[in-house]
């Protein structure tokens, strides 16, 4: 039996303790978190599949992450799993003034220029020259009820979650390795000087007349199961939880410019999260020396302002580097 210890329980450490498990033989996972779901950045994610703020991340390592992550909840939606994970799939309009990374790629479906006349309306409504504008169908996968769907089948699947911080991975000697999904880390942990949070705001509002998500580079309308999302900031540096009125304002002024409709939508709540930045994800194996004791550390942290996108394939390639690390032969897959 090898011993697994993963770090971390927002959607990054659920996705990679549940693919060890059902990809690995012979394994135990167990998670440590200082804090679980609803209480991390995780659950402020709209948790639309696209690719967004991941600074100089290898735009095809981007692609495959997120690619493994797009399968994955078509698997989950086809499977009858949709509600109870949280998985919506819908009509997406996406403006850009960059040509944007997912363009032809062929991982969202049906992906279409927009008419020429809608392009010229939202560009005047909105005041801005955009260079990408498509529609096409994709995924939102929402934290706030994907976290606790993982949560389950990593419990069934015979893992144990303890919560507690981790102060100091000797703590962690005795496992046979260990998974780093720490996210942005308590302040503590993070000597990693190429982190800094990039602060997002959202609100959300019940809207369940409206049918099709829409965002350009700074704002968006994003559909989730029970309410839609308005937002968003991205603050570098900028540790503060609490939003911002002025924020708050803009945001709404914007979007109910864009739908107007959406001016009287019944109001929820207001979240702030701290996107766990980095000038780019780490997905790689460290061998740290602990006390004499070689523990294979594998980090896979980073994911900025697309960890829901990225989640499913990052955990996929952990697989791969526990595999690596602890020997285990492809032919004894599961
Ligand atoms: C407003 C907003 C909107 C977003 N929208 C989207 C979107 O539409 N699509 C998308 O893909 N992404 C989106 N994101 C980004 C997404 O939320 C993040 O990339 C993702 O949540 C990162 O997940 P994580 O598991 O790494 O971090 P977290 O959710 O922060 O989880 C980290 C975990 O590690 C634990 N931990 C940390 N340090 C320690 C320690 N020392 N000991 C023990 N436990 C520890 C924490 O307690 C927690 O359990 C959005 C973010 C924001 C703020
Ligand atoms: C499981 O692990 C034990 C101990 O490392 C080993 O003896 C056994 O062969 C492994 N079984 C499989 C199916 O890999
Ligand atoms: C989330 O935080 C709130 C407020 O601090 C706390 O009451 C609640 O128990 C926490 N939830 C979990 C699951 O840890
Ligand atoms: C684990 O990840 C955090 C980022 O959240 C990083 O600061 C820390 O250095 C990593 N731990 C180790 C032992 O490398």
């Amino acid at each position: 039996m090898h011993s697994i210890a993963v770090i971390g329980a927002g959607v990054i450490g659920l996705s990679a303790a549940t693919a060890l498990q059902e990809h690995l033989p012979n394994v135990t996972v167990t998670i440590y978190a200082e804090k679980i779901s609803p209480n991390l950045t995780s659950n402020v994610a709209a948790g639309m599949w696209a690719p967004f703020l991941y600074q100089k991340t290898d735009g095809e390592k981007i692609l495959s992450w997120g690619r493994g992550s797009h399968d994955q909840f078509l698997k989950l939606w086809k499977g009858g799993h949709a509600s109870e994970a949280g998985i919506c799939l819908q009509l997406v309009k996406s403006l850009s003034a960059d040509i944007d990374l997912h363009v032809g790629q062929n991982i969202v479906w049906g992906e279409q220029q927009m008419p020429p006349e809608e392009v010229e309306f939202l560009t005047k409504l909105l005041k801005k020259d955009f260079r990408t504008a498509v529609n096409y169908v994709s995924f939102t996968c929402e934290p706030s009820r994907y976290l606790p769907f993982l949560q389950k089948r990593f419990i069934q699947n015979g893992g144990k979650i303890v919560i507690r911080k981790i102060k100091d991975f000797r703590e962690l000697s005795h496992y046979n390795l260990v998974v780093n999904c720490t996210g942005l880390g308590a302040q503590e942990l993070t000597d990693d000087t190429q982190m800094t949070p990039i602060r997002g705001t959202a609100i959300r509002v019940k809207a369940p007349w409206l049918f099709h998500s829409l965002m350009d580079d700074d704002i968006y309308i994003i559909l989730n199961a029970d309410t839609c999302v308005l937002g968003t900031t991205a603050q570098y540096g900028d540790y503060e939880l609490n939003p911002r009125e002025s924020e708050t304002k803009n945001i709404n002024n914007f979007c109910n410019s864009l739908v107007p409709a959406l001016e009287n939508a019944e109001y929820v709540k207001t979240c702030v999260g701290l996107r766990p930045g980095r000038v780019e994800v780490r997905l790689e194996t460290e061998i740290q020396d602990i006390d004499g004791k070689l523990l294979p550390i594998v980090h896979n942290y980073g994911h900025g302002g697309c960890g829901v996108t990225l989640s499913y394939g990052c955990a996929l390639n952990v697989v791969d580097l526990v595999r690596e690390a602890l020997r285990i032969p492809y032919s004894s897959k599961l």
